[in-house]
């Protein structure tokens, strides 16, 4: 898979270096390409944004250098991606179908967002995903960017080490993941729930089971009728 960010703060993506996705960039399995938005523009003052038109308040990123950005990164293979708090939910499902896609291109629009002729114009040659991750208002699309990155980039195979920890997460089967425990089994007068020291298999998974759904039908009500 290939990631390509466009944004007018490259220095976000240093992160893309680190940990799991660090290594799956060090080892080839996923290639990642950063460009600064502002070296597409041509003025002295590298201008990427301009006042809406029909007034308001604010600025909204001009169509040029999305334009020339984006037409030298896309090709027929390539998704567009464009977080914005207005667009669709961010799901599990959507990271999922994003991971069978060879070439996912991320528009990160600052300020109100970027005009909207440049998704429309996008929409008509390849497919184009605006994506928020929840609702709250970030200060770009930047950090919604790395967050949907690192939810795909972990299901590309190759990149997290044992696949079956995948499935057994909060969101694969639609509910919330049962809870943890490790060593020591007594901490600080807490023990760990004793079916899972028992070593019966069956008795384990009924009692996780047990848990995910309490859990969800507690915390996530909205997510039960979902499923
Ligand atoms: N950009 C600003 N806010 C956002 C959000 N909630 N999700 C995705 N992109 C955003």
């Amino acid at each position: 898979m290939r990631v390509d960010v466009v944004t007018i703060f490259p220095e976000f993506f240093g992160v893309l270096d680190v940990s799991l996705l660090g290594k799956a960039r060090a080892a080839g399995v996923i290639e990642f390409g950063v460009h600064d938005l502002r070296s597409f523009t041509h003025d002295r003052h590298r201008t990427v944004d301009d006042t809406p038109y029909g007034g308001g308040a604010g600025m909204v990123m001009r169509p040029e250098p999305w334009g020339e950005a984006l037409d030298s990164l896309v090709t027929d293979e390539t998704v567009l991606v464009v977080p914005s708090p207005a667009g669709h939910r961010f799901t599990q499902a959507a990271a999922r179908e994003l991971a069978t896609v060879p070439h996912l291109v991320f528009a990160c629009g600052r300020y109100e967002g970027i005009d909207q002729r440049v998704i429309d114009h996008y929409s008509e040659r390849i497919e184009v995903r605006e994506l928020s991750l929840g609702d709250y208002v970030l200060n770009g699309g930047e950090v919604a960017a790395m967050a949907m990155i690192e939810a795909v980039g972990r299901l590309v195979p190759g990149v997290v080490g044992n696949p079956v920890s995948l499935d057994e997460e909060s969101h694969e089967d639609g509910l919330l993941e049962y809870p943890s425990y490790t060593k020591p089994a007594s901490w600080r007068g807490h023990d760990v729930p004793p079916v899972l020291l028992s070593g019966n298999h069956g008795a384990i998974a009924a009692w996780r089971r047990e848990q995910q759904l309490e859990r969800t039908a507690r915390i996530r009500p909205d997510l039960i009728g979902e499923q």
